[in-house]
């Protein structure tokens, strides 16, 4: 996965997995912090799953729920 997109990226995670999702908007990876943010102030959020399940991750950047989509992309 490579950049951004206009629309949500749906991303599988797994029980006890830890992810960090890029909130500088800087990350070439996104929607996955790839360090990028160094020097901006900003940080990624880092998430542990609990479970196994889809989620829906703001492709966007617009979004209110940040990391995750909140269909902000739908009004663009
Ligand atoms: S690259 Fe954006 S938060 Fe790390």
């Amino acid at each position: 996965m490579s950049g951004w997109q206009g629309t949500p990226f749906k991303v599988e995670v797994k029980s006890g997995e830890v992810k960090a999702f890029c909130m500088c908007g800087l990350s070439k990876s996104g929607p996955f912090c790839d360090g990028s943010h160094k020097g901006s102030g900003e940080k990624p959020e880092v998430i542990k799953f609990d479970a196994d399940r889809s989620i829906m991750v703001c492709g966007c950047r617009q979004s209110k729920r940040r990391p995750l989509c909140d269909g902000s992309h739908n009004s663009l």
